[in-house]
């Protein structure tokens, strides 16, 4: 037996060994002319001029449009860095680089765009690239890094306070720029020249300002672009090298990758010409002067952390019991599901970082919002809802600045009370839930509620950063739990919270999001550049095993142009997958250029993921719904009278229905029909005659709005990226239209279909889709909607 293996395995051996040495072959003879002609040194040698080249690569990309549109390519003020023939190559066009990078991986490289720190530009000057792939192992290339950072500047620290502003957001292309600009120019450039400022637009020497006034921004740009790729790529760095590198799998895999490397390097350097050996590794003078080793590991993360004061959040139980570390959340949920309940990781090689402690105490399964004493209500009727599911997940509410005794007391009321008292739509439902919904004392089950104090995470100096908003990463970062949902105190899920686990995308992937509404808003080029360049680089994978991205990311709808992509709402994540991911939210977060290209902190979860080099994520592949009630055909029809192909369903909320089965997963904005009421002005809205037409008074729409949303059916139009279906059969050309006279403009339909019949005869109808729920479905709707809003 034994025998008949070995030489099984000694056949297979052999079998790999000629598909390698067969391979080799073949690059052999293309080796023999490039491999060693190159000179080895000219690599790297003037670092700024090899930063000029990357941003060249897409600078050409706008500078080229508004070449190609000015017509006259020659009066160009752009300088000769865009022309990429007269540059130096850098050490990414190395062909060490080149091999290792389709070695690993099989995709091919979509971007378009690559950015890599420019710390690597300084490493790679001092050494022969093959000694560094060909010999050193993971944790010498991390020392090597962090090693160089020191050397060039002792001082180095990730500057979290410094502003970067975003500016022409929308105009990087220098026509649009010119045209946003032409004004302010105008006068400017003739006042300074004494002219008429009517006079000088169709000039040489104005054409000549504006280009110059262009580049500065141009210059200033690329420069911010580059910080932020600096920090971003240091802390991704950073944490793979030293806060998971205790993580088994990570370390196996990374040593295969090493070791992998290795054998490449020596093969190749055998199947060379000269048949050398690979290179020795060898520190510079200067690098032998850092005693890395010497350097304490809590000064490195303070470097990159310096935001963090280093203590853990206090956790409140709703019994007052405060503890000042994560809790053991089993402790609390004796019967909880072995699953539930993973516990603390125990590591015998502590590796002395906080960050690195914090991630070994997370434990088990929970649900998780941010809140501030404005919430309460919200909160207190989600509470309501979590019984009414039946959840029994532990739930943790986070705070920074602090929230009132009275907010605390009125959520543990809503959380420990005994509710008994049933709205009359529970008859309908009741036969769905299982025997023991009702705790011993004939009420809905109680919930195992924590606060979560996060002021003191924070450094003194950074506390201002984190002020003025629930702050969402914080509650991602500092909740206890290893798997989590995070949502908002107006979300309003339709499903037991243990639905949300067990979904096929978030099992698979430790990360599932939902899509937002595709409103008409889309997003310039250079936003997407700007993404892709944030995402590790060539370099990044090919020294640290830290992918780039792929269609997964690259190709999606957000980067086709879509504004509005993902809808934070509801967030399903595995911290023990995506633990460096979420860190990085802090860190985009904090960049002006980051958060000015999204709204609020809508699509940092998932860019987040992507820009960490791990896109396991999954998205729910709907998009989101309009839920509610549809217009009747007759209250909407054409000018003729007669109805049309389309049906609308009118909603201020937008609803998320599953791709496995079209069930209503979850809500947004409260169960309230309007979630606006407070500041409606009622009378007003029902003077507008529009909509809602079986309500005539103004207290009808009073009435109306603070009643819970009924909900029958759900519309997810069709995906009309840059399209306007115009057409003449009075159809809607958009799939959403946002009517601005009712519920305080939160007010948005969505059509089943757009477009029809053009004037030249031809379709240009799009269909989505219209989803009618179950009697069953309607009737727990409608026991959640009660629930919600309290209703007896
Ligand atoms: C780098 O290149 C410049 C020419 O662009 C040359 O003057 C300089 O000596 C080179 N430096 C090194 C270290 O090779
Ligand atoms: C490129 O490098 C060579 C020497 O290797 C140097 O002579 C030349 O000036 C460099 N070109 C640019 C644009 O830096
Ligand atoms: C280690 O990393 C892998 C891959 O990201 C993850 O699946 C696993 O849960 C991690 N293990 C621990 C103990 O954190």
């Amino acid at each position: 037996m034994i025998e008949k293996l070995s030489v099984k395995r000694s056949q297979q051996k052999f079998f790999l060994y000629s598909g390698v040495v067969l391979w080799l072959v073949a690059i052999n003879v293309w080796l023999f002319c490039t491999y060693h002609s190159r000179s080895r040194s000219s690599y790297g040698n003037d670092t700024a001029s090899d930063h000029l080249s990357i941003y060249d690569e897409f600078g050409l990309d706008y500078k080229l449009g508004s070449k190609s549109q000015s017509g006259s390519g020659s009066g160009s003020g752009s300088g000769s860095e865009s022309d990429p023939n007269s540059e130096n190559k850098s050490f990414k066009d190395d062909i060490t680089i080149k091999i290792l990078q389709k070695h690993q991986s099989k995709e091919k490289d979509i971007r378009g765009v690559d950015a890599h720190a420019s710390i690597y530009d300084k490493i790679f000057a001092n050494h022969d690239i093959d000694s560094i792939f060909g010999n050193l192992n993971f944790e010498q290339r991390c020392d090597l890094f962090f090693q160089n950072l020191f050397m060039h500047d002792n001082n180095w620290i990730l500057k979290v306070n410094e502003r970067n502003r975003l500016e022409n957001k929308n105009e990087f292309k220098f026509n649009d720029f010119k045209r946003v600009h032409l004004e302010e120019y105008k006068k400017e450039f003739a006042s300074a020249n004494h002219k008429n400022h009517e006079d000088v637009e169709n000039t040489p020497e104005f054409e000549q300002f504006v280009r110059t006034k262009y580049d500065e921004f141009w210059k200033k740009t690329m420069k911010y672009e580059q910080k932020i790729v600096d920090q971003i790529s240091i802390m991704r760095v950073f944490n793979k090298c030293y806060i998971t590198s205790d993580n088994t799998t990570q370390v196996k895999r990374t040593n295969e990758f090493v070791n992998d490397q290795h054998k490449l390097m020596t093969s190749l350097h055998w199947a060379s010409s000269k048949k050398s050996k690979v290179p020795s590794f060898k520190f510079t003078k200067e690098e032998n002067r850092i005693h890395f080793k010497s350097i304490k590991h809590s000064a490195l993360e303070h470097r990159v952390y310096p935001w963090l004061s280093f203590e853990y959040p206090i956790y409140e139980r709703f019994t007052s019991k405060v503890s000042y570390h994560p809790p053991i959340m089993s402790k609390y949920l004796p019967d909880q599901e072995e699953q539930r309940t993973t516990k603390p990781t125990k590591h015998s090689n502590e590796l002395g970082f906080f960050l690195n402690k914090f991630k070994n105490q997370c434990n088990g399964r929970g649900i998780v919002l941010t809140i501030g004493d404005s919430h309460v209500e919200d909160t207190v009727k989600l509470i309501h809802l979590l019984r009414a599911l039946n959840n029994k997940l532990p739930i943790q509410i986070v705070y920074y600045q602090d929230i009132s005794k009275e907010t605390k007391t009125k959520i543990v009321t809503a959380a420990r009370e005994s509710i008994g008292a049933f709205p009359k739509s529970f008859e309908k439902v009741k036969e769905y839930f299982p025997d023991d919904y009702l705790s011993n004392d004939g009420g809905l089950p109680k919930q195992e509620v924590w606060f979560v104090n996060t002021y003191n995470v924070i450094h003194e100096d950074f506390k201002d950063r984190f002020k003025g908003y629930a702050n969402k990463f914080l509650a991602t970062f500092f909740n206890s739990f290893d798997e989590f949902m995070l949502i908002d105190a107006d979300t309003v899920m339709m499903q037991n919270p243990d639905h949300f686990f067990n979904l096929p995308g978030y099992k698979e992937n430790g990360a599932f999001f939902y899509k937002d509404r595709t409103t008409f808003e889309t997003r310039p080029k250079s936003d997407i550049v700007f993404f892709k360049k944030l995402g590790p680089s060539i370099v990044d994978s090919v020294m640290f095993d830290i992918p780039i991205m792929t269609k997964h990311t690259v190709e999606n709808d957000f980067m086709r142009g879509l504004y509005h992509y993902q809808e934070s709402g509801l967030v399903m994540l595995n911290r023990k997958i995506h633990f460096n991911a979420i860190l990085l939210m802090f860190q985009l977060n904090f960049n002006e250029p980051v958060n000015g290209r999204i709204h609020g902190d809508k699509e940092i979860f998932w860019l987040a993921l992507a820009i960490n080099g791990n896109e396991n994520y999954a998205f729910n592949e709907n998009y989101a719904a309009a839920i509610g009630k549809v217009t009747p055909q007759t209250e909407r029809t054409k000018p003729d009278g007669t109805p049309h192909q389309s049906v609308e369903l009118c909603s201020p909320h937008p609803g998320h229905i599953s791709d496995q089965d079209n069930a209503l997963e979850w809500i947004n904005s409260g169960f309230f029909y309007c979630s606006k009421s407070p500041i409606v002005d009622f009378k007003k809205e029902a003077e507008q005659k529009a909509r809602l037409k079986s309500l005539k008074s103004a207290e009808d729409f009073k009435a109306f709005y603070y009643s819970p949303l009924r909900i029958s059916s759900a519309v997810i139009p069709p995906l009309d990226l840059n399209v306007w279906a115009v057409n003449v059969e009075d159809e809607p050309s958009r799939g959403w239209f946002m009517d601005s006279r009712y519920c305080k403009g939160y007010m948005w339909c969505a059509y089943t279909s757009i477009g029809g019949l053009k004037s030249d005869g031809e379709s240009n109808r799009k269909e989505g889709r219209l989803i009618h729920f179950t009697e069953k479905e309607e009737a727990l709707f409608a026991y959640y909607g009660d629930i919600w809003v309290g209703l007896e």
